[in-house]
């Protein structure tokens, strides 16, 4: 079975993590078919709107960390850019499902996301620093503007996970339920929203995206810019280095 599955039905296009044995990590292919998917998504007008979706149990680990420095994302056409750029300047709405860890660009791409549910075991993480890296997604822009600076930096420097219950508080989620709920609800709510007029509810995301989203593009490219750098600098390479050995990183010196 495919790692990420779509599947079109009744005006919903539904985007599946299928990886579980990986925690639902996300290959240089995957982010290639979750590209190709959001892009046609785009295109089709039978879709009005799109879920993306893990297990129960998880929702993304994040980058696979062995693909990713194998093939590093080199460029903005990089596959994993590709679908940055997809989600961030999709048209239609974006509905998300979110149960257990959601690690790195797991939580990242729920800033793009125009509803979000998660089950009452979601954690998210954005661990980029424990990484030797930097955000990604321009979460270095939307989690201050969305958590207040302080808690971002507890999110962003500290690489501190937060529950479902502290997503709520501050936006980041819609509604939590039980994980075996999560999936349902996101579907059923963007049943409601393929039901409307599409032309409104495209009009109407982007009005509300229109204020930041020239600011959006520029903290994706300056992003990206340094991660590139940082992707092979001592701090990364001890990190990744720590993960592939199942030990703790040594950052003394770096
Ligand atoms: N890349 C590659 N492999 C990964 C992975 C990742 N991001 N996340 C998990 N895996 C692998 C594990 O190495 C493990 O492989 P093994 O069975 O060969 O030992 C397998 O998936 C199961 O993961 P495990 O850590 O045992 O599951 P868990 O339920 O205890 O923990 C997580 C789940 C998501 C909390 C944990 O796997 C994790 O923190 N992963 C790394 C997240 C990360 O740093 N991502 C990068 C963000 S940019």
């Amino acid at each position: 079975m495919s790692d990420v599955l779509v599947h079109t039905e009744a005006g919903v296009c539904t985007i599946t993590l299928n990886r579980l044995a990986r925690k639902n990590s996300i290959t240089s292919a995957m982010y290639q078919a979750l590209a190709d998917g959001i892009a046609s998504a785009e295109a089709d007008t039978g879709v009005r709107a799109v879920v993306i979706q893990g297990h129960e149990t998880v929702f993304s680990a994040g980058n696979d960390i062995a693909d990713f420095l194998d093939k590093p994302p080199s460029g903005e056409d990089a596959p994993v850019f590709r679908f940055l750029h997809g989600i961030a300047g999709f048209s239609k709405p974006l509905v998300a499902a979110v149960c257990g860890p959601a690690v790195g660009i797991g939580t990242t791409l729920l800033f793009h996301c125009d509803l979000v549910y998660a089950g009452d075991n979601a954690a998210f993480s954005m661990p980029f620093v424990n990484l030797g890296l930097v955000p990604e997604a321009a979460s270095s822009l939307l989690v201050p503007q969305m958590l207040g600076y302080h808690r971002a930096a507890e999110a962003l420097l500290l690489g501190e996970p937060f529950m479902a219950e502290a997503a709520l508080e501050v936006g980041l989620v819609n509604r939590v339920v039980p994980p075996s709920e999560a999936n349902a609800l996101a579907q059923a709510q963007a049943r409601k929203l393929a039901a409307k007029p599409l032309s409104s509810l495209v009009e109407t995301k982007r009005l509300m995206k229109r204020p930041r989203q020239q600011a959006v593009r520029e903290q994706m490219q300056a992003e990206a810019a340094i991660f590139a750098r940082m992707l092979t600098a001592p701090a990364a390479r001890e990190a990744f280095g720590a993960f592939m050995d199942k030990r703790k990183p040594d950052f003394s010196g770096l």
